[in-house]
């Protein structure tokens, strides 16, 4: 990679639990993301894609902790940013297309108002000038009456138009990366491809960078420059995305391309990867934590 990365993530080891109940999470993740840069995160449930993604955002649930390494975005420690600075980031320098449509926005609020709030809680815009800018990421997102849409309810909209929403809200304050956490799941086939499509043009207009996390390969291809495969809370391959896809070098990566469902066969489901490639990595998981016991970062 020839470009400063805006999105550098090193060796980053995060734990759940205290002492002996302690359950290592991330073992030792690294990942670079170019300013302008797609970035896919794959792998199966619990893989440690969410954590990854909350990490960058500079978020972790109550009970895990970083141990180890670092999220430098834009320049700085994301891990050891003081909790003002970091709320500064988030809207502005950092933004985030959460997975559920439907329980990430204020029900009890309309439209206008949720992404009214971002533009003035971030960028200090009054009343009348977030509403027009308000209405203009409508327009963006491709919403064809965005004056009504702006006085409705989430409970008025369907599952892809509160997605629209979230990503206008997402690229509100123009930030230079975007956490997108499985953003089109929760669609059925026809809308996720078009809320890809929308992700992808909003990208493309704006420059941003996404951490685009799935655990669709066949998503992957559509629209990531760039993909790292995750499982266990390791990297286990990483490349460009065009390499991934056609000459897989990890096994685990072609027991997931195997196991992608093809959105062109309608019913098609997702196979699950051999019981006996997921026994053997997760055994090497276990070899690393018992090589890892221990371990941590001073002070933490
Ligand atoms: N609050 C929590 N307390 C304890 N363990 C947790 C918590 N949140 C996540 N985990 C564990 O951390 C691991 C990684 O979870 P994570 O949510 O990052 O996986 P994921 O790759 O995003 O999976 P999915 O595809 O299902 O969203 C899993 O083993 C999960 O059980
Ligand atoms: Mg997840």
């Amino acid at each position: 990679m020839t470009a400063t990365p805006i999105l550098s993530v090193r060796d980053l080891h995060l734990a759940i639990g205290e002492g002996s109940r302690r359950a290592p999470i991330l073992r030792g993740v690294s990942l670079d993301i170019a300013p302008g840069e797609v970035h896919g995160l794959v792998g199966e449930s619990g893989a440690g894609k969410t954590m990854i993604g909350k990490a960058v955002l500079g978020i972790q649930p109550s009970r895990a902790r970083i141990t180890g390494g670092s999220v430098t975005f834009d320049g700085r420690d994301i891990t050891r940013l003081p909790e003002r600075e970091r709320r500064r980031l988030m809207g502005r320098g950092l933004g985030l297309i959460p997975q559920d449509p439907m329980t990430s926005l204020n029900p009890a609020a309309r439209i206008g108002g949720q992404i009214a709030d971002v533009l003035r809680l971030h960028l200090g815009m009054g009343r009348a000038a977030a509403r027009q800018r308000a209405l203009e990421l409508l327009n963006d997102v491709r919403i064809r009456v965005p004056e009504r849409v702006l006085r409705q309810y989430p409970h008025e909209l369907s599952g892809g138009m509160r997605q629209r929403v979230l990503i206008a809200i997402a690229f509100a304050c123009r930030p230079k990366l975007i956490v997108a956490d499985e953003p089109t799941t929760a669609l059925d086939v026809t809308v996720q491809r078009q809320v890809l499509a929308l992700i992808k043009e909003m990208q493309a207009q704006e420059g941003a960078s996404i951490l685009f996390v799935t655990h669709d390969l066949g998503v992957v291809a559509k629209i990531c420059d760039r993909v790292t495969v995750l499982h266990a809370g390791r990297v286990l391959e990483a490349g460009e995305t065009r390499r991934i896809v056609e000459a897989p070098e990890h096994d685990y990566t072609r027991a997931l391309m195997a196991a992608t469902p093809r959105h062109d066969r309608p019913g098609d489901v997702l196979r699950p990867v051999p019981e006996s490639l997921s026994a053997r990595l997760n055994a090497e998981a276990l070899a690393w934590d018992a090589a890892h016991a221990g371990g941590g970062r001073a002070g933490a």
